[in-house]
């Protein structure tokens, strides 16, 4: 079962997405993108896309907070928020939910907001079905 993230919890990703977004490098795409991830410890961490004139080396806000989860000690990913721009609800690319699966699970909630908060609640399996992950390889 997925520990839910309480309203507290789920203010402090907002929140820490949005200043992450500001905090974006995208002047090629101009697309800001900020996002957050609550650890087993409770804690959050933030992360913003940073773009590179060599296109395909631009990182995704996702992958970001991930790895500063990671750098701050923490192995498991409780919640996600994704933070874009623009009208439509921004959920994270194909290649974040791949890299979200590695410290989430399938009743991992990804929440997808937008300034005003929460638009859209699902979860890592809805995203990412049958997914493949660590525990293929430790099958192997
Ligand atoms: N982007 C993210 O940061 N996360 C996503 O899940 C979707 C896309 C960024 C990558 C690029 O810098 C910009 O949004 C436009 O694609």
């Amino acid at each position: 079962m997925a520990d839910t993230p309480d309203t507290q919890q789920l203010q402090q990703l907002l929140d820490a997405a949005l200043d992450a977004r500001e905090r974006a490098y995208a002047p090629y795409s101009k697309f800001r993108v900020g996002a957050a991830v609550l650890d087993e410890h409770g804690h959050v961490h933030a992360g913003c896309n940073v773009e590179n004139a060599a296109y395909p080396q631009g990182l995704c806000a996702e992958g970001l907070a991930l790895g500063a989860m990671v750098l701050a000690g923490g192995r498991r990913a409780r919640a996600l928020l994704v933070l874009g721009e623009g009208l439509a609800p921004v959920t994270p690319c194909g290649g974040c939910r791949q890299k979200l699966r590695e410290f989430g699970a399938e009743d991992t909630p990804v929440l997808v907001a937008d300034s005003r908060g929460v638009r859209l609640r699902t979860t890592l399996g809805a995203l990412l079905p049958q997914a493949f992950g660590p525990d293929h390889l430790e099958a192997s």
